[in-house]
């Protein structure tokens, strides 16, 4: 338990049968594709049922795909954003560059409204608007260029980002270890591979055999219709749990290590994420197993002091109200239904990054990994 990660030797034949790997071709359809300046996104609503792509033709229609989860995960409504941002401002490229700019600002705000706590959006959002403006010089036709460039610039790098977490993270995991994982931090929330699982995937591609346990994650089920759906596609051995099973199953010594995603980094290390993440937290500290989050620097605010600041999203009541098309709770019900918690940065044995695995004190290690 608890064990460091191996060394650089390691993650060279890692990366090595991770290429060939891929070189297979992945199982998986992609979350998001911009084709001939459009973008497409698998409506994961839909999943494990029915695999739809559905265009998007403008930017009010990707505020309500990423408000309903079409699309969905911190790194995926980042990239989804940079490109929902483009449709705002296409028809914009015969108007002056400042009133170009002054749109492009309006309809950043705007698409920034549709989720509160994955800072993945307005982080994707800001430097779309901040790249518009370090070239004030350019026509407004020229700038919606730079900016088509941008959002496929933050597309890629987050390929590379995953790719990085996976090589980081999978030494981790060794020969017949039970991961536990909660919510989906899969390749279904980002451009591909994952953050929490990227080191599944990777140590999977390098022949080490592990099981992966998946909370299916109340109330939209992204555990139970999205994790063990992309795993089992991919052949790796995933088992399904109830929210409520984890403590027995970690009594019983199952479970060797916890991976999560996340939301929001605070600069203290507090950690967002699915809501029930901190109760898995909680638990992995009680019968001493190391409990690890994984995220690229998109997701790592250090503008936000502590997890005390951030904002949870509060949704609807119907979707703790109902299972399915099925009515689960009397008419009228007082709900709650906040989407995300905070876990406090004690309970996090590390952070797995695209730079390596950042350890306490966090705000050290993540200030000098992330200077502002
Ligand atoms: O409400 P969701 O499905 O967007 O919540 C997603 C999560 O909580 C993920 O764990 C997090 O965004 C990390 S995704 C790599």
């Amino acid at each position: 338990r608890g064990t460091e990660p191996a060394s650089f030797t390691d993650n060279e034949i890692i990366k090595e049968q991770l290429v060939q790997n891929n070189a297979k071709g992945s199982l998986l359809p992609k979350t998001i594709e911009f084709i001939d300046g459009e973008l497409y996104l698998l409506d994961q609503t839909q999943l494990p049922v029915k695999t739809v792509i559905e265009k998007q033709i403008s930017i009010e229609q990707v505020w309500d795909s990423i408000k309903v989860l079409k699309v969905r995960g911190a790194p995926a409504i980042g990239i989804a954003g940079a490109y929902g941002l483009l449709y705002g401002v296409k028809d914009m490229q015969n108007v002056p560059a400042d009133k170009f700019l002054t749109v492009l600002k309006e309809k950043a705000d705007y698409l920034n409204s549709s989720r509160p706590t994955a800072v993945n959006l307005s982080w994707a959002l800001k430097r779309m608007v901040q790249k518009a403006e370090s070239r004030k010089e350019l026509t407004s036709t020229q700038l919606y260029k730079v900016l088509v460039d941008e959002a496929v610039l933050i597309h890629e790098e987050d390929k590379h980002l995953c790719k990085s977490i996976g090589l980081n993270g999978a030494p981790l995991i060794k020969e017949g270890y039970g991961v536990l994982t909660h919510c989906n931090a899969g390749a279904l929330a980002t451009s591909e591979l994952g953050t929490a699982t990227a080191p599944m995937y990777t140590a999977h591609a390098a022949g080490v055999n592990f099981k992966v346990y998946a909370d299916e994650t109340r109330p939209l089920l992204q555990g139970a219709r999205l994790t063990s759906w992309e795993l089992q596609k991919s052949g790796l051995d995933v088992t399904l749990l109830c929210d409520n099973m984890a403590a027995h199953i970690m009594s019983q010594g199952l479970i060797d290590m916890v991976i999560v995603g996340t939301d929001r980094v605070a600069a203290n290390g507090d950690v967002a994420n699915k809501i029930g993440t901190m109760g898995v937290a909680i638990l992995a500290k009680h019968f001493g197993i190391p409990f690890y989050v994984a995220c690229p620097s998109s997701t790592v605010d250090m503008e936000t002091p502590t997890g005390r600041e951030i904002v949870i999203e509060e949704r609807e009541a119907d979707e703790v109200c109902n299972f399915g098309a099925r009515r689960t709770a009397p008419e009228g019900m007082k709900v709650r239904n906040p989407a995300f918690d905070v876990t406090p940065n004690e309970f996090v044995t590390g952070i797995i990054t695209e730079i390596g695995i950042l350890k306490a004190p966090y705000s050290e290690s993540l200030a000098k990994a992330y200077k502002i």
